[in-house]
């Protein structure tokens, strides 16, 4: 039996986009029609409406917390001009989830952007940190008594790589220079903003709120040992994994570390190159471990060894995305379970951990992926838009009562 603190936080995520249905200023919205994407959001799960039907849910599965983003485009439909009938509907959402006594974390950009800010050259433009400013300033200032828990940015390296370099999302560009422009950008954004809340807590004589990012981090593994291949994997942990964190470390902006962990990485180069010490994986698909929907490899051990080496930084970590797309409740379990034990045992060898985020609430839309995989503790139906309990979210919610587990 694994015992957990009394005071950790368990709960599930989601994000504006992919759950709440027509966010037609966005980015997305405009691209996914635009190169005819397969499946587009359209109505998504229409959380939009259906937020406290899906909190009454969360609540009466014993979770104490719950993730959610804010989506820009809604607040700021057009360059300076805030909406606030949107301003009032986050605040009702952040209301809703103060009455089901769940905790707010709540992330300020995931993934998308307004279209607006996008034309005037999006994460590239050198200002996009003062637009993002404007439009924290509106939203913390709305949202500041109740909420405690900030997340700037989701996975900043992720967005840099589907966005920028691998070109999958939009803008779909593939330059490493860009990427890196964009990176920067976001760096300092968040760094900007970490400062501007803090001292909107100060105006408004509140306690200081608890602010990070969403780091994805992946456990890179060598495919065939080589001396290539271990340079490669070492460098990506650095610059995939470390380097954001470190440099927000060094600007002092970060109250603890907000983690998101779904999968390795099997890393074989083809050369020497840039590109091939960066991006070259194994496809040979022949790992003998469980898979995903998606066919990433489940690999519970990486998140023990990544939780160690996160220790040095001596800031507690929240796992803030952790799950698996699944037509396998029983795998989707066994998942949740391996990577509870992984996060007891980091525990046990003195690593602060504050709680544990399952990605995601309910079924979503999986960006590119469209609505196919299947992520949710809760099924939704996309033809009736109903919710059906999985088992799997049954088992969590016994460990969320007791913060036991078997
Ligand atoms: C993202 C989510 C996404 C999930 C599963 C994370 O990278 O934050 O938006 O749905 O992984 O791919």
């Amino acid at each position: 039996m694994l015992e957990f603190p009394k005071d950790f936080f368990w709960g599930a995520a989601t994000s504006a986009y992919q759950v709440e249905g027509n966010n037609t200023n966005s980015d997305w919205w405009e691209w996914e029609k635009r190169v005819n994407l397969k499946e587009v959001s359209g109505s998504a799960c229409r959380h939009y409406e259906l937020y406290k039907e899906d909190f009454d849910l969360a609540a009466l599965l014993n979770h104490n917390a719950h993730r959610l983003s804010i989506e820009w485009s809604r607040i700021e439909p057009e360059e300076g001009k805030f909406s606030d009938q949107e301003i009032k509907h986050y605040r009702d959402v952040i209301l809703s989830l103060k009455q089901h006594n769940l905790e707010a974390i709540v992330t300020l950009h995931h993934f998308t952007n307004p279209l607006w800010f996008v034309k005037l050259g999006g994460w590239q433009n050198k200002k996009a940190y003062e637009y993002f400013l404007r439009y924290v300033e509106k939203i913390v200032s709305a949202l500041c008594k109740d909420v405690k828990y900030w997340v700037t940015i989701n996975e900043p390296m992720v967005y840099v790589y589907h966005a920028y370099i691998l070109g999958f999302w939009p803008p779909q560009e593939k330059s490493f220079l860009k990427a890196n422009k964009a990176k920067e950008n976001l760096l300092l954004s968040h760094i900007k903003s970490y400062k501007l809340i803090r001292e909107i807590y100060r105006k408004e004589s509140l306690n200081p709120p608890l602010i990070s990012i969403a780091q994805n981090v992946q456990a890179f593994i060598p495919c065939v040992p080589t001396l290539r291949n271990r340079i490669a994997a070492y460098l990506r942990g650095k610059y995939f994994n470390f380097d954001f964190i470190e440099r927000l470390m060094h600007a002092h902006t970060l109250d603890f570390i907000g983690i998101n962990y779904y999968t390795r990485s099997l890393v074989e180069t083809r050369g020497w190159g840039l590109k091939n010490l960066t991006l070259d994986v194994c496809n040979k698909n022949h790992s003998p471990l469980n898979k995903n929907s998606l066919g990433w490899d489940i690999y519970p051990q990486g998140l023990y060894s990544l939780l160690l080496a996160l220790k040095k930084y001596g800031l507690s970590i929240f796992i803030l995305e952790n799950g698996i797309c699944t037509q396998d409740d029983n795998l989707r379990w066994d998942f949740i379970r391996g990577h509870l034990k992984s996060i007891h045992m980091a525990m046990n060898e003195g690593v602060r951990i504050t709680g544990y985020i399952y990605w995601s609430l309910i079924d979503n839309y999986e960006w590119d992926k469209g609505f196919s995989p299947r992520f949710g503790l809760i099924e939704v139906d996309y033809q009736t838009y109903k919710r059906s309990v999985r088992e799997s979210a049954r088992q969590y919610a016994l460990v969320c009562k007791t913060g036991r587990l078997e």
